[in-house]
């Protein structure tokens, strides 16, 4: 019956294929207990700590900040508001990317977007914010609104194998049932707070990952080409979550399933 109810919500022969309401639970107990674990002793703390030592050797918060064109002493609440339209780069882009600008700007090698030292710096530049709220603004400058329906229009486009879209899995009426064993998440609600928790610490794969990686780790699962990082298309789609959890907490890393 819930089965039956679903497949009629999700408008998707594709998506009722591989939706299984029946089973249970997302996370057996033993799960549970590792993941309560995690919360008390976050490996993903040590990865963060080696990216401030990374951070402090590339670049340091002074010519960081200079990059943004703010005062060092207002770099939380200005980190806070990511991904926003920066003057420098003619361009609306991540904390990842000024991390690459920043570095440019000082003369050192360029660290690339997959790489793990970037992760780590991403994560650590991130948690500068911790405690802030995320204050995105997609009304700020025409560049963000742009950037804000071409993130719409990515979520939304049905693409793959399956002709499924990220809104076939988390679109309002949908999120809550399960896929299987794994809920389906509100990208917009306090508990996922997709937007002030990655970085975040993978129990699945005992690693940290970022956003934007976590996106494609959902493009690859849903048979969906992966956007490739830094492209307009995957800056736009992290606008377009992150604006959707606008308000909630920084808080980094986070532990996620
Ligand atoms: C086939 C269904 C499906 C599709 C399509 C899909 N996702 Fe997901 N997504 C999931 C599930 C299930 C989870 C949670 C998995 C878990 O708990 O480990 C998730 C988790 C996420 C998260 C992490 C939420 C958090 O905890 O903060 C983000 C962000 C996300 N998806 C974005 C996207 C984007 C962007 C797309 C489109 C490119 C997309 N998803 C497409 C099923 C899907």
């Amino acid at each position: 019956m819930r089965r039956v109810t679903l497949c009629a919500v999700a408008l998707s022969a594709a998506l009722c294929g591989i939706l299984n309401a029946d089973e249970k639970l997302s996370m057996s107990d033993a799960d549970k207990a590792m993941y309560a674990e995690l919360l008390e002793s976050n490996p993903a703390e040590m990865d963060v700590a080696e990216g401030e030592q990374l951070f402090g050797d590339l670049i340091g918060s002074e010519a960081y900040a200079k990059v943004l064109g703010v005062k060092e002493k207002d770099l939380p609440k200005h980190i806070a508001g990511f991904p926003r339209y920066v003057d420098s780069a003619k361009k609306v882009v991540t904390l990842a990317q000024t991390i690459q600008m920043a570095a440019a700007s000082v003369g050192k090698p360029v660290p690339k977007l997959e790489s793990k030292e970037m992760v780590k710096m991403s994560a650590y530049v991130k948690s500068l914010a911790n405690g802030q709220k995320t204050s995105i603004d997609v009304k700020a400058n025409k560049h963000m609104a742009e950037m804000h329906k071409l993130g719409q229009q990515v979520f939304e486009e049905r693409r793959g194998g399956r002709g499924l879209s990220c809104n076939s899995c988390h679109s309002t009426d949908i999120v809550g049932q399960r896929l299987r064993m794994q809920p389906l998440p509100d990208l917009g609600a306090k508990e996922t707070a997709a937007a002030g928790t990655w970085p975040a610490y993978r129990m699945t794969q005992s690693q940290m990952v970022t956003l934007d990686k976590r996106m494609q780790q959902c493009m690859k699962n849903a048979l969906l080409a992966e956007i490739p990082l830094g492209s307009r298309e995957m800056v736009a789609l992290e606008v377009y979550v992150t604006n959707k959890t606008k308000g909630n907490p920084i808080s980094i890393p986070s532990v996620k399933r």
